[in-house]
């Protein structure tokens, strides 16, 4: 297979923008109409989410040993758009039709062999995932929300308990749906380690314009039922390797998974320090503080710092969390997760400042979930 030139194709089609994703759906709806119950009412704000990441995905089969975990954790994450074996071949056809039409005489016969191996390699991987784990785990989890607070600047803490076991990891996330919005399908963090009574904690920020952020924090309430997607996510994790001391940054509601490692090491019996320094702009902008407090008081081992980066007369630490951090680095493992410009710009001074690449883990919540590979 000639791995080159499925990039450079994929390249030169990406460059006809909205067109593709256009084409791409009227070829796969045409063709196979029972796929249109999959996708959103208003495909409007929605079309690239498939589509990119597929082009981008396939053109990778170069990569695609490394590649296995996360396309097997996408294969069963699919299952929660009703996605069955059957939709494969129909969307690889759809993808083919898409780049002949976009690629014209650069469609050879050789190329079109190469893309369709690559998306049955991708596909298969995907579909052999799903297939197991349907033996084991629903599609997805209903969650009925237990209490829903509404905390500083449009920052929900919502609590849900899934209606059979939940088996997650600290630092992973899920993708959630809300019956206001339906089949709007977004990646949220979990804010706790796993609990006896199975319920999960959610931080959500409304986001400007955003359709499912804003229903989770204006419209929801308690009794409503979530439906939760397989935890997803690697990155977060406090891996065996990872022995000594650690140093937590979050920006805005990235402090939930790393609450969530927080209470890990609490429930593994406390053998190293724990640093979080919570960074926003604003001291309004703190919503957990009450309870990271309340943890830090019981527990010697870790320290909270909130640092402030935008107001002047703030009487406690400010600056950038990143540089709050670096001042408490000696050389522990460091965690980040926010926006991501928050994530890329922390993991940048990190770097600058001679934190070991190897030792920097980060999750930045970025707006699709594609760029993952
Ligand atoms: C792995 C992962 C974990 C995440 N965990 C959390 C979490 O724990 N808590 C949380 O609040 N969010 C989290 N997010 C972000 C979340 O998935 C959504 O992107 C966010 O809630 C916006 O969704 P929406 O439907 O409201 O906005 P959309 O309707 O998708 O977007 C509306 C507009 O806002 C922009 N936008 C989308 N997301 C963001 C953002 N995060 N910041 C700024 N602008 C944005 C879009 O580009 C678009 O212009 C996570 C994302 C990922 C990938
Ligand atoms: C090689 C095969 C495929 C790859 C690599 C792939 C990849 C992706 C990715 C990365 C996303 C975004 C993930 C997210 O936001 O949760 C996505 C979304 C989606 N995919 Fe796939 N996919 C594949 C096959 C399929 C098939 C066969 C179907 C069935 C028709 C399908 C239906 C969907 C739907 C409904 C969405 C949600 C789109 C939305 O949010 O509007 N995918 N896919």
């Amino acid at each position: 297979m000639d791995a080159q030139a499925l990039k450079d194709s994929w390249r030169l089609v990406a460059r006809s923008g909205d067109q593709v994703p256009l084409f791409f759906y009227s070829a796969l709806f045409l063709a196979n109409p029972e796929t249109r119950d999959l996708f959103q009412v208003s495909m409007a704000s929605q079309r690239d989410r498939l589509v990119g990441a597929l082009g981008h995905i396939v053109s990778n089969v170069d990569r695609v040993e490394e590649l296995v975990p996360f396309l097997q954790q996408l294969g069963r994450d699919h299952r929660k758009f009703a996605v069955v074996t059957e939709h494969y071949p129909a969307v690889g056809r759809a993808l083919l039709a898409t780049l002949e039409h976009f690629l014209g005489e650069r469609w050879t016969p050789a190329l079109a062999h190469d893309w369709a191996q690559a998306y049955g390699l991708v596909a298969q991987v995907m579909a052999d995932a799903a297939a197991d784990a349907a033996k084991t785990s629903p599609p997805w989890w209903d969650a009925e929300i237990i209490s829903h607070e509404q905390r500083a600047l449009g920052i929900a803490v919502i609590r849900a308990r899934p209606n059979y076991k939940y088996p997650y990891r600290p630092g992973q996330s899920a993708s959630v749906s809300y019956a206001l919005r339906p089949r709007v399908w977004r990646y949220y963090s979990f804010a706790n380690a796993p609990r006896q009574d199975n319920t999960i904690d959610l931080h959500v920020r409304m986001v400007d314009g955003g359709v499912l952020s804003s229903a989770l924090v204006m419209g929801a309430r308690r009794g409503d039922v979530l439906r939760v997607g397989a935890p997803v996510g690697e990155r977060l994790a406090i891996s065996a390797d990872i022995t000594g001391d650690l140093l937590l940054i979050a920006g805005g509601t990235g402090l939930a998974p790393l609450k969530a490692l927080v209470e890990q090491v609490m429930y593994e019996g406390p053998t190293r320090r724990v640093d979080l320094v919570v960074g926003a702009r604003t001291s309004r902008e703190f919503y957990d503080l009450e309870a990271l407090s309340k943890m830090a008081a019981e527990h010697p081992w870790l320290t909270v710092v909130p640092a402030v980066s935008h107001d002047r007369f703030y009487r406690g630490t400010r600056g950038n969390a990143v540089d709050v951090a670096l001042q408490a680095w000696r050389g522990q493992h460091v965690f980040v997760c926010g926006s991501e410009e928050m994530a890329q710009s922390t993991v940048g001074r990190l770097l600058d400042a001679g934190v070991p690449h190897e030792q920097i883990h980060f999750d930045e919540f970025t707006s699709d979930k594609g760029g993952e590979s």
